[in-house]
């Protein structure tokens, strides 16, 4: 008896727990094929409103779309599916089920007491890294390149040897609710501590010659929102207008800013803000960029989902400079991705594959720093085969083999850099 009180009270308190959270009961995920330049311009105007929440945007006719619609926006957007013959089928009836069961693979690591392939939380990748400084100070310390608008830091771990050359950036977390990130960043941080401790001469020789500066969360107030408020928050966390909050920092750098798919509207997921450069986030990543113009030999930024190794340019369709050299480099990368669990990149131009965006840190990596190995990433699962219906959702015993495979990619792509 007593045992069934216990359970009654400990139900009760996770749903109390969980009664703070956005609930995305019965939100549907949703595949549409346009068709036609119609079906194509529809979409696109639809993707401005909050409602229509787009998981992969509009690249053009015969392209797939992921939307993720509520209950009540599902009724509205199907008549308009029908009325315009909008080829469309659900792939998931009930993202909730898919957040539960990302919520309940994370409950399973919670004892566990190593951050290092889980999704964690801000102030624990901030204790991360220090201890990390503390317990390796010949080779790793950190910095604090800005603060955000709640306050965070924005911290930068830095590891490098007395020998070391050129420079190596990796940012990860720029959009808050793509968790797979994060989780990728530190799985990199501990492969390089761990393995230059444990003299792993493949390690030893990549400290010899790089440094490595990684910033695992660059958008930590979004990222705390979508563990504990709202899963699928995008932006960062800057009141705008009216109740509009958040730009999209990855359409806030100032190279070709708002040039086109951004959008000047504060409520929308893909908000530019009010001008370039106008966020923390933003200004911190640029500043530390600035700070060793000249020293780096590439600049890697990540996110999730859909299995691609992109080059610049995403403002324009036009090919980024010695395109067929940055080609050959992605190819080097993802042939040693796949080689670790057969995971499957595509690479080329962002807007080239996957639709027009300007703004992006990598672009701006490019045309201003003039960093020529700028890449973006976008991390398992893809748009299709294995995994494909969880997205962002996707539980968190990936984490491992996610950060291993990524891990492997970066590793093969600085090392075709080497002299
Ligand atoms: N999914 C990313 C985004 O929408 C892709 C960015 C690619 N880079 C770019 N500069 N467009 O932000
Ligand atoms: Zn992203």
């Amino acid at each position: 008896q007593t045992k069934f009180f216990i359970c009654l009270a400990l139900g009760l308190m996770a749903s109390f727990a969980r009664a703070e959270q956005f609930q995305f009961k019965n939100y549907r995920l949703v595949n549409l094929l346009p068709e036609t330049p119609v079906h194509v311009q529809l979409i696109s105007e639809w993707e401005e409103n909050a409602e229509f929440d787009v998981w992969t945007r509009i690249k053009g006719t015969n392209e797939r779309v992921t939307v993720l619609l509520s209950p009540d926006a599902f009724l509205k957007y199907s008549l308009l599916f029908k009325l315009f013959k909008i080829p469309n089928s659900i792939v998931e009836e009930d993202i909730q089920a898919r957040i539960d069961e990302q919520q309940r693979s994370m409950v399973l690591t919670k004892s566990q007491k190593s951050i290092v392939g889980k999704f964690a939380r801000y102030s624990e990748i901030i204790s991360y890294i220090d201890n990390l400084a503390l317990q390796n100070s010949d080779i790793v310390s950190s910095y604090v390149a800005g603060t955000t608008y709640e306050n965070r830091n924005l911290k930068v771990a830095i590891i490098k040897t007395p020998a070391s050359k050129k420079k190596v950036w990796i940012d990860c977390g720029i959009h808050a609710r793509e968790w797979m990130t994060p989780s990728t960043c530190i799985w990199i941080i501990n492969k390089l501590v761990t393995g230059y401790q444990n003299f792993e001469p493949e390690v030893v020789q990549l400290l010899n010659y790089y440094e490595f500066h990684i910033m695992p969360l660059q958008n930590p107030d979004g990222y705390e929102y979508s563990h504990t408020t709202y899963r699928l928050w995008r932006k960062n966390r800057r009141p705008i207008r009216g109740n509009c909050i958040g730009v999209d920092l990855n359409r806030n750098y100032g190279y070709k800013w708002m040039t086109g798919g951004s959008s000047d509207q504060p409520c929308s997921d893909i908000y530019a803000g009010p001008s370039a450069d106008s966020e923390a986030e933003t200004q911190a990543v640029e500043n530390y960029i600035n700070k060793y113009k000249g020293d780096w030999a590439t600049f890697l930024t990540i996110h999730t989902y859909g299995q691609w190794w992109f080059t610049s340019w995403g403002y324009t369709y036009d090919d980024p400079p010695e395109y067929d050299d940055l080609k050959a480099k992605a190819k080097i990368a993802t042939d040693a991705l796949k080689a670790v669990n057969g995971t499957v990149f595509t690479y080329g131009s962002s807007a080239q594959i996957l639709y027009i965006a300007s703004g992006g840190s990598d672009d701006w990596a490019v045309g201003n720093a003039g960093i020529k190995y700028s890449f973006c990433l976008e991390l398992r699962p893809g748009q299709t085969g294995i995994d494909s219906n969880y997205g962002f959702t996707l539980p968190e015993d990936r984490a491992p083999m996610v950060g291993e495979e990524t891990y492997a990619g970066i590793v093969a792509l600085v090392k075709s850099l080497m002299p």
